[in-house]
């Protein structure tokens, strides 16, 4: 009888030039680079055509790429009626945006079964869509993105339709980088699975979004800023944080399940959210606060539990950085989404390259010998 792996864990099954993730020495490795020097320096039109193209860009190169994001942001009127449709029901944001992608191959017409163009319009389709979904959801007509921003200002520009300081449009694009790719995540294999069956790319971006919106996957960012807020002033933070362990209850935004060091990502969006701090943007302070909050919750995680390794997780970062770009904590799963459908889209490429298809086992454990009663009569 073939042993069970329950949830796959510790197996591996594909090869990968996309990224390396080393939970016990706390490396995050995107395409040969370092989270920690990739995020914060590259544009996230670099970073995507390095995951597609196992190199950087040269200035020619990155001016193509740049136009051909740029040129497919406008997403189908079809689209459009659909999310119309979508907000006026009150539908999740992933919800809608799984709806969505799944109409994007609608009029490609030239470029239909060409993989790479039609994965940079789904790229460049996803940040349009969470965007449009948002302002309609709130009763506002989408804004029209714009072709002279790059990807990540035009993204902050369709949500609140004014135009990203530099320092702001810096910090999103940090956050889409870093989040970009995280080696065979659940939504990464639903891809890689989908494209081994010979199917096409749109199919494995909307089964990705389906397996990111399950709260196992999709990350709780929203919570771990929750209990920042209701603690409200550093003064308080023991007290609360104590209450709540001895309760028995976790504290949002630390453990890892592969990280049992510091998870390399938390520190990359720590220092953007720290750099978007210094430029003026965070009148309100809650930087100051969320790191009071962190450093007390350290120690009393260790003082607690200790030798356990719990540290602070990429969500924490993720909901204060987000917050400070004034992205709700409705659109925390759906931005990530926008940042990850890059890395979805460099998998399924890299499957379909080498392909076999995945088909794992099962062990059947159920009756046998039933046996079926024939009325007589
Ligand atoms: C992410 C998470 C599920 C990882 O879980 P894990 O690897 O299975 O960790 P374990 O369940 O083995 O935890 C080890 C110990 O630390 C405790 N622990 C883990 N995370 C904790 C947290 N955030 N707060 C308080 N205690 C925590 C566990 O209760 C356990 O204690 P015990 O040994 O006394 O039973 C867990 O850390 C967690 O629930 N974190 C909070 C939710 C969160 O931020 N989620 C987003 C993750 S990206």
């Amino acid at each position: 009888m073939p042993t069970i792996h329950h949830g796959l864990e510790g197996i591996a099954v594909a090869e990968t030039v996309l990224s390396s993730v080393d939970g016990e020495r706390g490396e995050l490795i995107i395409a040969g680079y370092p989270v920690e020097e990739l995020a914060p320096n590259a544009s996230f039109e670099q970073v995507i055509y390095l995951l597609w193209n196992d190199r950087l860009p040269d200035d020619a190169d990155l001016e193509a790429f740049r136009g051909e994001l740029a040129a497919q942001r406008e997403i189908p009127p079809a689209t459009l009626d659909l999310l119309r449709s979508a907000a006026a029901a009150r539908m999740e944001t992933m919800d809608a945006l799984r709806m969505a992608a799944g109409t994007l191959d609608l009029g490609i017409g030239a470029i239909a079964g060409d993989d790479d163009a039609l994965g940079a319009m789904i790229v460049a389709r996803f940040a349009t869509i969470v965007a449009a979904y948002w302002r309609l959801k709130r009763g506002e007509e989408p804004v029209s993105p714009r072709a002279d921003l790059d990807h990540a200002a035009n993204m902050l520009y369709m949500l609140t339709g004014r135009e990203p300081s530099a320092a702001s449009a810096r910090a999103l694009e940090t956050y889409l980088n870093t989040v970009v790719d995280h080696g065979l995540n659940a939504s990464t294999f639903t891809a890689r699975v989908i494209t081994s069956t010979g199917s096409d790319l749109t199919s494995a971006i909307v089964g990705a979004v389906g397996a990111l919106k399950g709260p196992l996957h999709g990350g709780a960012p929203g919570p771990a800023l929750d209990m920042v807020f209701e603690i409200g002033d550093v003064a308080r933070a023991e007290e609360y944080l104590r209450a709540k362990i001895e309760r028995g209850e976790r504290l949002m935004g630390f453990g890892h399940r592969v990280y049992k060091v510091r998870d390399p990502r938390a520190d990359v969006l720590g220092a953007a959210t720290e750099r978007l701090r210094s430029a003026g943007g965070d009148p309100e302070g809650v930087y100051e606060l969320a790191r009071g909050v962190e450093r007390i919750a350290l120690e009393l995680l260790e003082e607690y539990k200790p030798g356990r390794r719990l540290q602070t997780n990429v969500e924490f970062y993720t909901a204060l950085l987000l917050h400070l770009l004034e992205i709700p904590t409705e659109l925390f799963t759906p931005t990530f989404a926008a940042g990850r459908v890059a890395g979805w889209v460099a998998h399924c490429r890299e499957q379909r390259r080498r392909n076999r298809i995945i088909r794992p086992q099962s062990v059947y454990v159920g009756e046998r010998g039933r046996r079926w009663e024939v009325e007589v009569g």
